[in-house]
């Protein structure tokens, strides 16, 4: 919500890049996918209290193109977490939350993109919060795939080049319906976008902390919901 002057008090799209879960593990003398356990169960609580303070976008980095690059044993384990989170949130979390996958589902075991499909469908017409998780998803990639499908549509005849505009364009990305993002929160003390949202957050709030994200938690999150709160937006204005 933006008040006259500017001043925005809730977010109405966050974007969340949960880092820091490797290292939270390492100092423990754990092995890393202890840390994205850890990583999933903070992912729950926060969607949860979004959900309750009446954020409508939220949108997580679960799995970028370039985590493809990680090793096999990580890799299985994040996909084991995604496969019991899935279920989890879409029993758990309220029945009125939209689930939307960002990112190409082609490179998913058979099960876990037919249960990504099963909650998109199942959960579309729902009118509460959006949830969106980015998974084997890349910003540049989303880009791309959008030009193509707009490259189709205007050679196939329908649509126009005049008619490629930012609105329309925005429509075929992955994130198609949703605001742009609002406050782009990235926890475990990097300060950079890797690749997520990068269209999407042409005029975000960026919240950078060291915390770990295991060590996420509400009082973080409302730290950063209070930094976004005094900022004054003025998207390109005086
Ligand atoms: C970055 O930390 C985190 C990831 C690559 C994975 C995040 C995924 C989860 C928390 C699971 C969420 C589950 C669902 C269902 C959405 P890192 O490994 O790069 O940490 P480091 O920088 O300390 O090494």
């Amino acid at each position: 919500m933006t008040l006259s002057d500017g001043t925005c008090v809730l977010p109405q799209h966050i974007g969340i890049i949960m880092d820091g879960n490797g290292r939270w593990a390492k100092k423990r003398g754990m092995p890393r996918k202890l840390g994205h356990r850890e990583g999933a169960a903070v992912f729950k609580r926060i969607t949860d209290i979004c959900n309750e303070i009446g954020i409508k976008y939220l949108t997580f980095y679960a799995f970028s193109t370039e985590n493809r690059k990680r090793p096999e044993d990580e890799k299985n384990a994040l996909m084991d977490l995604f496969d019991k989170y899935l279920t989890d949130v879409w029993e758990q979390v309220d029945k009125n939350v939209k689930l939307v996958f960002l990112g190409d589902k082609s490179y998913f075991s058979p099960s876990l993109r037919e249960k990504m499909i099963r909650i998109e469908d199942e959960s579309r017409s729902h009118i509460g919060m959006t949830l969106m998780i980015a998974m084997n998803y890349g910003g540049r990639d989303d880009i791309i795939y959008a030009a193509k499908k707009t490259a189709e549509l205007v050679s196939s005849g329908y649509m126009k080049t005049e008619e490629i505009t930012e609105d329309t364009f925005s429509d075929m990305l992955y994130t198609a319906g949703a605001p742009d993002v609002d406050l782009m929160i990235r926890t475990g003390g990097e300060y950079r976008l890797s690749n997520f949202l990068i269209w999407q957050c042409a005029y975000a709030e960026f919240y950078f902390t060291d915390v770990l994200w295991p060590d996420f938690d509400k009082a973080e999150l409302d730290k950063a919901l209070d930094s976004f709160a005094s900022r004054k937006r003025r998207f390109g204005g005086v």
